[in-house]
């Protein structure tokens, strides 16, 4: 089963050529992240913009990437929501027009089931049931995973996602947006126990957090040195910011008492995360999985390979840029 799919929830412009929910033949990225620099974010009309004039380059680099034909195409998977209405609305159009020319099923994806499923791609023998860490610029959530068309939420983030307290930190420590990225090469070189930043925990939800509060006191810490002239560590900032983050979702993810773990979603490149996951899944003898590192931020590979697992084609879908899990 060939399916083509494409991703233009924020600002990348992606298509991929995935074969069996989990061999990739292409995976084409085209991002407008550039552009937002001088931003300090994603401004929603540039990125549909973009994404209007990457969508077709982009589909014919993957075809022919894969080295497929067209009429090998079994389905066209696209991304439905969460994410930037004008932005999903260019990927669903283009779907559609390949769906109905071809004469195949469009088959509508969620974008968190997307990167739940670059574990599958990068782990060919990993099936449910395992627990699921999804950390992205917009999500942060545990989740039980039932099956493959099964996701129960666990609890999730009560105010910022873990990637949106990455990218405002960064912006307040003079760092080019995306942030989060940048927060975790300054991290490598600092120290993790300089600053004891706050943690929160809920005693009502383990799998709840909040963010907000220790994103304000990084930006306080940072603000308070700047008004007094004096000089700070970036590199400790970044690293305590990081190993209170870390903290955080390490014990939510083991609360679940799983024997497997899956790390879904762009947070789940960070380095502190992966490193103290892995520790602490070695100690207890828990199965820790991340998605390879180019899977884990927005990817059409991803979409293409959840898309093989859902049983449902519609050719009548909308963008939804609440959709839920
Ligand atoms: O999943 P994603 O590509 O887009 C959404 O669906 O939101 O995630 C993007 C987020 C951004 O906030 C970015 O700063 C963060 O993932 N991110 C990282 C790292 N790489 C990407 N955050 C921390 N450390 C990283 N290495
Ligand atoms: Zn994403």
């Amino acid at each position: 089963m060939i399916i083509l799919g494409i991703e233009t929830s924020c600002d990348e412009t992606s298509v991929a050529i995935v074969k069996d929910g989990r061999f990739v033949l292409s995976n084409i990225i085209s991002s407008s992240a550039d552009l937002f620099i001088e931003y300090g974010g994603v401004v929603p009309e540039i990125a549909s913009r973009k994404h209007v004039e990457f969508i077709l380059p982009v589909i014919k680099k993957a075809i022919e990437e894969a080295k497929i034909n067209k009429k090998d195409i079994d389905a066209i998977a696209v991304t439905q929501g969460p994410g930037l209405v004008g932005a999903l609305l260019v990927g669903i159009t283009a779907a559609k027009a390949m769906a109905m020319a071809l004469d195949i099923p469009l088959i509508p994806v969620n974008h968190l089931k997307g990167h739940i499923a670059a574990n599958y791609i990068t782990y060919p023998k990993l099936e449910p049931p395992f627990a699921c860490l999804l950390v992205s610029g917009g999500h942060t959530n545990v989740l039980s995973i039932e099956d493959y068309d099964m996701v129960k939420n666990l609890g999730g983030t009560r105010d910022d996602a873990v990637g949106e307290a990455y990218d405002k930190v960064a912006r307040v420590m003079g760092l080019d947006y995306p942030g989060g990225p940048k927060i975790d090469k300054l991290a490598q070189k600092g120290n993790p126990e300089a600053i004891n930043f706050p943690r929160t925990h809920f005693k009502d939800n383990p799998y709840d957090f909040s963010f907000s509060g220790l994103k304000t006191a990084v930006i306080n810490y940072i603000n308070n040195k700047n008004q007094k002239n004096e000089e700070y560590s970036k590199e400790d900032v970044a690293a305590s910011f990081q190993k209170a983050v870390t903290d955080v979702l390490v014990q939510a993810i083991f609360h679940t008492n799983s024997k497997v773990i899956a790390v879904a979603g762009g947070v789940a490149a960070n380095s502190g995360l992966r490193n103290a996951l892995k520790e602490r899944g070695e100690k207890e003898g828990v199965e820790v999985y991340f998605p390879h590192i180019n899977l884990c931020t927005d990817n059409a590979a991803m979409i293409a390979g959840a898309a093989y697992y859902i049983k449902e084609d519609d050719f009548d879908i909308n963008a939804d840029s609440s959709l839920e899990l």
